[in-house]
């Protein structure tokens, strides 16, 4: 199955999104052969003096720069040959004609993707431009990519859907969330719905608590300007930890169809109780030290205000009110400026019923937990306790592993992956309308800007505050730089 022949169209094109992600994605899959049915790129900005053979030479860079090995004369020639660059003016009507001339020029059958790769307050404008000239709707399909944020709120999350709806059908939509175009977050799809054991032991029953740790070591880097008015739970957890959570929780879909699995999800999300402000801890880094190195506070961060309240860091327990949940708490925790980069999902079972083991402290120690790793390592760990060697009884916990390095080449980017979907026209893995209103709604009381923001050293777990909720076991490995302990009871 392979994607009809289109028309791409990015606005924002020579922006750092479409240099780091979008332009080497295109590459990437013209390299492996996903488009010989013609995919041709219209680079689209404001920026004057631009024209088709300066945004080759930026695609060629920025292809290069993500790989380095790419092959030289193909490159040249599928840069040549199917990208080219238009800037607009105020309304739309001669991007309308380069379009029709290109699709001429290829005799290609009018299918289009408008990939909006733009700061938030450029969605709407380029929206209604795209409606007033009539591109809401060709000759062929028609697909709108929007990168996220999706809105900053409940209410600018609606009025933007409501915006999009007006020109686009739902069925044309593809929200970006890239966390879905990560191989090991959809192969929880594959986990749970493809291996019978581990759905039967999947609920209230068998679990005894879920935490979902999305640790970054990077700081806010260049992005204070968009940063400063987001902050973590804007920017990490009500679009990525949200998403991981309720393919975690949700129920068997019907089929892998998107609208299967995104009924599935939305159920989760309508699942979960309103958050109480004591169940959610944001924090700040401050000064410290990473990989022996000082790093400089968010305060101190070019373009962040000496006195921001801005957090870098939250973490918070969201219960699930449905049969399958009911009793089991989901720790959510991310943050910058941790010790290490580190995501992944750690699923804690229920301890043995009866503990025999009176030499061994039945602690969170012996506990089977099923560890799902997406990053740096990408794979899955099933803790058990086994018997050491020698008597009396001594319990060492020990992982079944499976790491995808070892059985698997190189896995594809996020981008590449989520951009044959889009070409395709499976919107399964990007997000539904209702997801994101749902999500927004759930995260709408920690959004006021007047919860306590508790100050953190750079390069530890997060403010100390933060241990009171969050309960990841420590587990072999962890070494100094271990996930903050156990649950401060
Ligand atoms: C982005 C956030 O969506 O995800 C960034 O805006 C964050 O702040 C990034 O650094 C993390 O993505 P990844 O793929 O590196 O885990």
């Amino acid at each position: 199955h392979e994607p009809d022949p289109s028309l791409f169209v990015i606005f924002g094109a020579t922006g750092d999104l479409s240099r780091r992600k979008i332009l080497p994605a295109l590459w990437q899959l013209h390299a492996q052969g996903f488009t010989k049915q013609g995919l041709y790129v219209l680079g689209v900005t404001r920026d004057d003096n631009i024209e088709d053979d300066a945004f080759r030479q930026i695609t060629l860079e920025a292809v290069r720069g993500a790989d380095p090995n790419a092959d030289a004369a193909a490159l040249q020639e599928w840069v040549s040959k199917y990208v080219y660059f238009q800037d607009v003016d105020e309304d739309y009507a001669p991007l309308v004609e380069r379009i029709t001339a290109l699709e001429q020029e290829h005799s290609l059958p009018g299918n289009r993707t408008f990939y909006l790769s733009l700061p938030p307050g450029a969605f709407p404008p380029t929206v209604e431009k795209l409606g007033a000239v009539g591109l809401n709707h060709g000759p062929g399909w028609t697909r709108l990519v929007i990168e996220k944020p999706f809105g900053r709120d409940l209410a600018s999350a609606r009025a933007l859907n409501d915006l999009v709806h007006r020109c686009f059908d739902e069925s044309q939509i593809y929200r970006i969330d890239h966390y879905l175009g990560k191989e090991t977050v959809q192969n929880l799809i594959v986990f749970r719905f493809a291996n019978a054991m581990f759905e039967s032991l999947w609920d209230r029953d068998r679990i005894e608590s879920v935490t979902i740790t999305v640790a970054e070591e990077l700081g806010v880097e260049k992005r204070a300007g968009y940063y400063e008015s987001a902050g973590a739970l804007r920017d990490m957890v009500q679009s990525h930890l949200t998403q991981l959570l309720t393919l975690v929780a949700m129920d068997v879909p019907s089929g892998l169809d998107a609208a299967a699995i995104r009924a599935e999800k939305i159920k989760v999300l309508r699942s979960i109780r309103p958050i109480s402000p004591e169940d959610a801890v944001l924090g700040q880094y401050e000064p410290g030290q990473i990989d022996g190195k000082d790093v400089a506070g968010y305060r101190e961060e070019p373009g962040v205000a000496p006195d921001s309240r801005t957090e870098t860091f939250a973490a918070l327990t969201l219960h699930l009110e449905n049969w399958r949940w009911q009793g089991v708490p989901f720790y959510l925790r991310t943050g910058k400026r941790m010790p290490r980069r580190l995501t992944e999902i750690e699923i804690k079972f229920r301890r043995a019923p009866v503990w025999m083991f009176r030499s061994v402290v039945a602690d969170e120690l012996h506990r089977n937990t099923l560890l799902v790793t997406l990053q740096p390592n990408e794979g899955f760990s099933l803790f058990f306790d086994v018997k050491a060697p020698g008597e009396p009884f001594r319990l060492r916990r020990l992982p079944l592993h499976f790491s995808y390095d070892e059985e698997f080449a190189v896995l594809p980017e996020a981008y590449q992956t989520l951009i044959l979907d889009l070409l395709l026209g499976d919107q399964t893995l990007f997000v539904h309308a209702d997801e994101v209103e749902t999500s927004w709604a759930l995260y709408a009381p920690l959004l006021d800007g007047r919860r306590a923001v508790y100050p953190y050293p750079a390069g530890t777990w997060g403010p100390i505050e933060a241990e009171l909720i969050s309960s990841r076991a420590p587990l072999p490995g962890d070494g100094s730089a271990a996930p903050r302990g156990t649950r401060a009871a």
